[in-house]
């Protein structure tokens, strides 16, 4: 029987109330982006991955990564590293500051997690990796998943080697993204994994790679018995693709929801990260947002030519009349954005 992507399913204690998941991703899942994923209804959000050696150094940038807020639960918070000692103290961390699920990450490709001995090394090298999961999992009474790629070579199949390993180990949830971490994002993701890997593990699987519609997440859930479709590059600046492939809103966003939403999403962003971190980090949405055919190329360049973000906000505002209006109807529904869970220690975290 097809499954109903609306439906709600469990990993350990965690219900989670739909089968699309927001992914993990450095860079962009801040938790403005997590509330919004949620919001348009994916099930479960992740937050970028955390260092492990950062957060037991009480380092004060990887410490505000454990802002949480209870508009964005269930949430997971992925935490990288290879010392199984290090991972527990972070993991704790993670459980103290609010997390529903603690999400180990077996699948960053890049060379600078790599050479560490951590992300997609750990496929490679299974007695660390099962050391690892199974010291969490007694660490923590939260969760514990995992998220892997399919191997470091072309054409590897350790992925399907270590996840019951992994899952022995105390693993409640296993996450496939089916490329090679050399491929890195070239060519496609091999589902026909995924569908292997629920073959021969006892604990829901997610499917990572291309799910950018209803339709082929659709598939998916049906193709590999995967218990639910993570969504990565799809939602970049585009949350109306979570919506569509969550089965809550379907069509294009009109222009005015669009700047809405980005102003929105840029308000969020500067109380979460200070207004000079967020100048930075909110240009590569611009072109998100507005891309897909929505606005003209020559705006994009517009607004990432202007100092401040007020005037980038001017600027929006004035290319799409009614936005003023959808935007003060959204921020009248939503919940003040101040919704920290845990008192930690940052002094200034914003503006770093
Ligand atoms: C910019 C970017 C950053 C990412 N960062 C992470 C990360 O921190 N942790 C992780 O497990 N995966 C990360 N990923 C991988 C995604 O979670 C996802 O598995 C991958 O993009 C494939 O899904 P997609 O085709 O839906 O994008 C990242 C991907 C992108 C594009």
């Amino acid at each position: 029987m097809a499954v109903d992507i609306q439906s709600p399913w469990r990993i350990g204690s965690v219900e989670i109330p739909s089968r699309v998941v927001l992914a993990p991703m450095a860079g962009v899942s801040v938790q403005a982006f997590r509330r919004q994923g949620r919001r348009f209804g994916a099930g479960l959000v992740c937050s970028e991955m955390v260092s492990c050696a950062g957060l037991s150094h009480g380092n004060e940038r990887t410490l505000g990564y454990l802002r949480l807020s209870r508009e964005e639960t269930p949430l997971a918070v992925q935490i990288f590293g290879s010392e199984p000692d290090v991972m527990v103290e972070a993991a704790r961390m993670v459980e103290d500051a609010g997390a529903d699920i603690v999400d180990i990450n077996f699948g960053c490709p890049v060379r600078k997690v790599t050479k560490t001995g951590a992300g997609a090394t750990l496929l490679e090298d299974p007695e660390r990796a099962v050391r690892i999961v199974s010291a969490v999992a007694s660490a923590v009474s939260v969760p514990v998943t995992v998220k892997m790629r399919r191997g470091l070579a072309n054409g590897s199949r350790a992925a399907l080697a270590v996840g019951p390993q992994l899952v022995e180990a105390g693993a409640a949830s296993l996450t496939l993204h089916p490329r090679s971490a050399k491929q890195m994002y070239t060519g496609t993701a091999d589902h026909s994994l995924t569908a292997e890997l629920v073959e021969l593990v006892d604990v829901p699987v997610v499917a990572s790679g291309d799910v950018t519609t209803r339709e082929r997440g659709q598939e998916l859930l049906d193709g590999t018995g995967c218990a639910a479709v993570m969504v990565g590059r799809a939602a970049q600046g585009n949350p109306w693709a979570v919506g569509e492939i969550a089965g809550t809103r379907a069509g294009d966003p009109k222009r005015e929801e669009v700047v809405a939403e980005l102003v929105l999403f840029m308000r969020a962003t500067v109380h979460e990260l200070g207004e000079h971190r967020a100048t930075g980090f909110l240009k590569k949405f611009y072109g998100w947002y507005l891309g897909r055919g929505r606005f003209p190329k020559p705006f994009k360049q517009e607004l990432v030519q202007l100092a401040t973000l007020a005037e980038v906000e001017d600027r929006l505002l004035a290319a799409a009349p009614g936005a003023a209006e959808v935007l003060a109807r959204l921020e009248g529904e939503l919940p003040a954005d101040e919704d920290v869970l845990l008192d930690l220690p940052i002094s200034a975290y914003g503006g770093g």
